[in-house]
């Protein structure tokens, strides 16, 4: 079913939203389903020739795009980008803050700077965001979403990096939903569960064993990134305004049922060095 259909193609008419790590996955799937509902879509990221492919898709859908180059631990390359967008486009209205990086490594065999990578990625990239896109929310009453994980709340075996920097992630949310509701921001956070073909999935999966999280999830099967794309533009519309510091599982139920089996089969996913 194409669930985005049942609302307005001109929900976001004339507002700008701007995704980072959106060249790909779920984030792309978010930016797509902005672009559906009328809304001119930034998509950033660090790498301008999979912005350009990503872009090149939304385009395909009659979806108004542009890309913006810059990785999110590098906050005068995020203000360079939002200062283009609002040069060309005018203030951003709605943001996602979807960069992450990810591997799995058992603790004592982490070096400082992995363990550190993907927290300066996940966490301070989206702090960085969040920081640079004020002003500009501010003048607009923005939104902001970010993508958390399970392992925020739930601990998974050699995601030490991964659990530390989603935890930081929420409560980064939920400290700025209460700062800058005055300022006419909400912030929200999203955890998605296992989402099919996504390259956290592929990460996060045995090679002989595609079906792997289907059992550990109550609804019995993976999510589509369209899923997760779903409640995101709800968040961040009108149906959503009276929403301000919420951690929304889109999982299936999979957090119900604990990261036993994940840790059993973990070792087989392990990348060789
Ligand atoms: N096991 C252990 N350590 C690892 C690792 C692995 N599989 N992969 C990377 N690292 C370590 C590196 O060894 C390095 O530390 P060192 O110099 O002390 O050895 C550190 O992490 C940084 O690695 P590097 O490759 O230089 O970083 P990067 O900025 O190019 O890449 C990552 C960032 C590591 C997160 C990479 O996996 C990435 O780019 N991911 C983006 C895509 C992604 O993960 N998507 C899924 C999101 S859920």
């Amino acid at each position: 079913m194409d669930a985005l259909a049942i609302l307005p193609k001109d929900l976001f008419a004339g507002e700008v939203a701007f995704v980072t790590g959106g060249g790909s996955g779920i984030n792309f799937a978010i930016a797509r389903a902005f672009a559906r509902l009328g809304a001119k879509v930034v998509i950033c990221g660090r790498t301008a020739a999979t912005l350009d492919a990503a872009a090149e898709q939304i385009r395909a859908l009659g979806g108004t795009v542009r890309t913006q180059a810059a990785d999110v631990r590098d906050a005068d390359a995020l203000q360079v980008a939002f200062d283009e967008v609002r040069a060309a486009w005018g203030p951003v209205r709605h943001l996602v803050c979807g960069a992450a990086g990810n591997f799995v490594a058992p603790a004592e065999q982490m070096s400082p700077k992995g363990f550190r990578t993907v927290v300066d990625i996940d966490l301070i990239g989206s702090f960085n965001t969040a920081r640079v896109a004020f002003d500009q929310l501010r003048e607009t009453g923005g939104t902001v979403l970010f993508i958390s994980g399970g392992q925020s709340f739930v601990p998974f075996m050699y995601q030490a990096h991964v659990a530390a920097a989603k935890a930081g992630v929420d409560m980064l949310m939920r400290t700025l939903a209460l700062e800058w509701g005055r300022h006419g921001i909400r912030l929200n956070g999203l955890v998605p569960g296992p989402i099919a073909g996504t390259e956290g999935m592929a990460r996060l999966t045995p090679k002989d064993k595609p079906d792997f999280w289907t059992d550990m999830v109550p609804m019995g099967r993976m999510g589509q990134p369209d899923e997760i794309a779903q409640m995101a533009v709800v968040l961040a519309s009108p149906l959503g305004s009276y929403v301000n510091g919420a951690l929304l599982t889109v999982d299936g139920g999979q957090n119900l049922t604990g990261s036993s089996r994940f840790n059993d089969s973990v070792g087989e996913m392990l990348v060789p060095r």
